[in-house]
């Protein structure tokens, strides 16, 4: 694995990140962008950066799309991705050995298997998982701290329908350490990253959205916040409220959720995150046959009350429940 080259492709913050992690591994790498500023730039920290991909005599290589994938309103503008694609399909062609492609960029579920597959193949005049490999390996790392994060990453995914290549990237990555999940269809993968961002997103203007309330009662949300987050299932149970299709039911959640609206309606403040919760759970409670109550979910938790310890870190606890 060590002989084969690494090829960045869009060298910008992941790229940069991803390659010098692998450098720092003991991988060969080349960089690839068509900003002169940012060649000019990586090639200031000594590293190997080319404006266009060159597989000519090149041995089997692993080449990871970490080209911009901006929104433009509500979609996805791929159209910088797509030409970097094009670019890799045209190095691609008369090609004598398997090269690998992996996508690292976050794109919509499809697009390993839609756009990249069909341009690729169009731009190489090959078949993909035949004449090349393709994968789906998503990045999870953050800005600010891009470097230690790909260094150490959390989670690591593959996807793949050939299991050739599912196994070259598991040699590749599993180094690094942390869980790593494997799955057939790369659009799982695609899912599971834009599914992360979005959680993200959605947690954090929920917590935005009480705070106006809490502004207009002149309490200070902060000790608030830190307390839910140590009491509430949908905090320290990762199982918790993760099954689609199940709406939730009992008394507790839709008499808090629809009495709090009228609430923060007295006090001045339109909760639209809370009022798209009980629009979503209506919804899905007319398209299923049944609801989940709460205390079912609790129930079906795996080993509940560890959890909780788990979440708290009382190893006591967690050891006693598990006797
Ligand atoms: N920034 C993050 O924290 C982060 C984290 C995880 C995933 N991602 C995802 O990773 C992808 C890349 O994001 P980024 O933040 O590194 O973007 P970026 O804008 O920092 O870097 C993209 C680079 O690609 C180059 N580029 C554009 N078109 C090209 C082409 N045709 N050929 C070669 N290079 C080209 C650009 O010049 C730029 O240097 C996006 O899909 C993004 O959503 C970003």
């Amino acid at each position: 694995m060590e002989s084969s080259r690494i090829f960045i492709v869009g060298s910008g913050v992941v790229g940069a990140a991803t390659g010098e992690g692998f450098l720092a591994a003991g991988h060969k790498v080349t960089f690839i962008d068509i900003s002169a500023p940012r060649v000019a730039e990586l090639a200031a920290r000594g590293l190997d950066v080319r404006t266009e991909i060159d597989l000519s005599g090149e041995p089997e290589s692993l080449i990871f799309l970490t080209l911009p994938t901006p929104n433009d309103g509500h979609r996805y503008d791929l159209s910088a991705f797509s030409a970097g694609t094009a670019s890799v399909g045209k190095a691609l062609a008369g090609s004598p050995v398997r090269h690998t492609v992996v996508v690292r960029s976050t794109v919509p579920p499809g697009t390993t298997e839609g756009l990249v597959k069909t341009t690729l193949e169009e731009n190489s005049g090959m078949v993909a998982n035949e004449g090349f490999g393709l994968a789906s390996n998503p990045e999870f790392l953050r800005a600010v701290s891009a470097a230690e994060d790909f260094a150490n990453p959390w989670m690591t995914i593959i996807a793949s329908r050939d299991p050739q290549n599912v196994e070259r990237l598991r040699e590749l990555l599993s180094p690094f350490g942390g869980e790593l999940r494997t799955f057939s269809d790369p659009a799982e993968a695609e899912f599971i990253k834009c599914a992360h961002n979005i959680f993200n997103a959605t947690k954090i203007s929920f917590w935005n959205e009480m705070w106006l309330v809490a502004q207009k009662l002149g309490l200070d949300l902060d000790p608030i916040a830190a307390t839910v987050a140590r009491s509430a299932e949908g905090s320290i149970n990762p199982e918790y409220g993760i099954r689609g299709g199940a709406p939730y039911g009992g008394v507790c959640l839709p008499k808090d959720t629809q009495g709090f609206l009228g609430f923060a309606d007295t006090v001045g403040v339109d909760m639209p995150l809370l009022s798209a919760v009980v629009e979503v759970n209506d919804r899905l409670a007319e398209i299923v046959d049944h609801e989940i109550d709460t205390a079912d979910i609790a129930e079906r938790a795996a080993d509940h009350a560890q959890l909780r310890a788990a979440a708290h870190g009382d190893k006591e606890l967690q050891e006693a429940q598990s006797e």
